[in-house]
């Protein structure tokens, strides 16, 4: 039996065709005139691709590996989520015109729903690519517990739902796509959980010098460290374990599920699985971007 809590709101709306929370949409005139500044650094990603983890690299690399600063307050509240709303809660665009500069924020927005202030400043971008298949098998799962997004339905209809981009915040496909098509025009570094994974000090010291920091071998290894998948997994300030269950469900599946590649093997058919391959070709034979992992 999957979730489906009589508060659980499932309706999402549509802004020129990419599918998004109706809070998001009613608040779109607010969002679309937000103000970068040029010092403003993007975390970007599409859901469920390592936002949280590398939300917590950055902030450890930016508190120059202080485990108590980065304990100051919970991740969802470390770096506005732009677009986020929820009234009468303050929304993202809010948070984020109180907190002072440099500013470090995040979105899960496609470059074409970007509010156009970020390219007129040039501002930095971090994105995080993760692949399709495991991307799809976590929000499948994210989208079970969470109460405030659709009910995915079993998971043969999820997969129909997520190949055609009627998911919250659209098509991986065009996301991926639209962010590595930007890449040598704008001040992007684009990073795959992949490689984070491999190769974690290697990946880090990446972002610690985009970041314009310089850090020592030692801390270094100690961001390594403390953003394991297991240690980040038991830090009360970035597990969601203070989110209601109204909202998160943890019960059904942890916010932390599992954080490894390969999932989707777990998940996927061999006919989902072949159909999924014909269908990916199709979609990625017009971008030069590839995943270095075999799936
Ligand atoms: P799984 O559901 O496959 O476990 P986001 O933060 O964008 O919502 O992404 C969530 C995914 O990132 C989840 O994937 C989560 O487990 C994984 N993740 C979070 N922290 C991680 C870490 N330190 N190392 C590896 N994966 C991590």
């Amino acid at each position: 039996a999957l979730a489906t809590g009589p508060g659980k709101q499932t309706q999402l709306r549509e802004v020129e065709g990419v599918p998004l929370q109706a809070a998001i949409v009613d608040n779109w005139g607010q969002i679309q005139s937000f103000e970068a500044k040029p010092d403003d650094l993007l975390i970007c990603t599409y859901p469920k691709s390592g936002t949280t983890w590398i939300q917590e690299i950055v902030d450890m690399i930016e508190q120059n590996g202080d485990v108590e600063k980065c304990q100051r307050a919970l991740i969802q509240h470390r770096h506005p989520f732009i677009e986020w709303a929820r009234p009468p809660q303050p929304s993202g665009v809010e948070k984020a015109q109180a907190m002072p500069s440099p500013r470090i924020l995040r979105t899960h927005l496609p470059t074409r729903l970007l509010p156009p202030s970020f390219w007129e400043n040039n501002c930095k971008f971090l994105y995080v690519a993760r692949n399709v298949k495991d991307c799809m098998v976590s929000y499948y799962h994210f989208q079970r517990m969470n109460q405030v997004l659709p009910d995915p339905g079993t998971w043969e209809e999820y997969f129909e739902t997520f190949i055609n981009g009627k998911v919250a915040w659209g098509s991986w496909f065009e996301h991926v796509k639209g962010w590595w098509e930007v890449k040598g025009r704008y001040q992007i570094l684009f990073l795959f959980y992949e490689d984070i994974k491999k190769d974690p000090k290697c990946e880090i010291r990446k972002v610690a010098q985009f970041m314009g920091k310089h850090l020592d071998e030692t801390v270094l290894d100690k961001i390594v460290q403390e953003t394991s998948f297991e240690k980040m997994k038991d830090n009360p300030m970035i597990n969601r374990s203070t989110v209601p269950k109204s909202i998160m469900d943890q019960s059904i599946s942890p916010f932390m599920r599992k954080g490894t590649v390969g999932d989707w093997k777990h998940h996927f058919t061999v006919a989902q699985n072949e159909r999924f391959n014909e269908d990916y070709k199709k979609k990625m034979a017009d971008t030069s971007l590839a995943f270095h992992f075999q799936f």
